[in-house]
């Protein structure tokens, strides 16, 4: 089945909204401990948007898969070419080329924009995640040991980086 990949619309908040929740509650890839509700994933996603960076999906079928995005790594000025980003899936759909769409298209997103940099912040526990970003060129940079607090117990978080040409 083909994959569309396309700018998110608000009728996607949904999609979106399940699979963050599903994040927080069963994994450490977010360091969140309570679901979020549509209105604030609504806000988050157009928070975003109006800052000028892209919120992007992957339909498949009609439905959406996975998501895409990125926006400001730190707030400080000097920052303004460093970028944070994040690709979730829908655990029913790994391994079919939907993650690798999402950052391909990110990273043509953030050249188009001029951005210098970007920014992946991965829990140590989620090694498939270090492994996706790898295939991109992304380089671990530095580990937070003992960063996040969840599921009792003491989270790392590694910082990966792609310098854009
Ligand atoms: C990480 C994630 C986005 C990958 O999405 P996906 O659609 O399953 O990945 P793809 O099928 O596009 O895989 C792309 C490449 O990454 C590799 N890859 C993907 N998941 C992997 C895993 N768990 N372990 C090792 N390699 C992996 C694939 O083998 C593939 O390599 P190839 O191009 O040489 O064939 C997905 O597993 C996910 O949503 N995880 C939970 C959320 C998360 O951790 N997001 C990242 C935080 S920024």
């Amino acid at each position: 089945m083909k994959i569309y990949i396309r700018p998110y619309q608000t009728e996607d908040t949904q999609a979106i909204l399940d699979i963050i929740n599903h994040n927080i509650l069963n994994s450490t890839a977010l360091y969140d401990y309570k679901i979020r509700s549509y209105e604030q994933q609504k806000a988050i996603l157009e928070e975003k948007i109006s800052k000028n960076f892209p919120v992007i999906v992957a339909e498949l079928g009609g439905n959406v898969a996975g998501f895409g995005m990125y926006s400001e790594f730190r707030f400080r000025e000097a920052y303004k070419f460093t970028v944070e980003h994040s690709v979730y899936v829908n655990e029913n759909f790994h391994g079919q080329g939907i993650g690798k769409l999402l950052l391909q298209e990110l990273i043509t997103l953030a050249k188009q924009q001029k951005l210098h940099t970007m920014i992946a912040v991965i829990d140590s526990e989620n090694q498939g995640s270090v492994e996706f970003h790898e295939k991109f060129g992304f380089k671990t940079v530095g580990i937070i040991k003992e960063s996040g607090y969840k599921f009792n117990r003491w989270l790392h978080s590694v910082f990966m980086q792609l310098i854009l040409e």
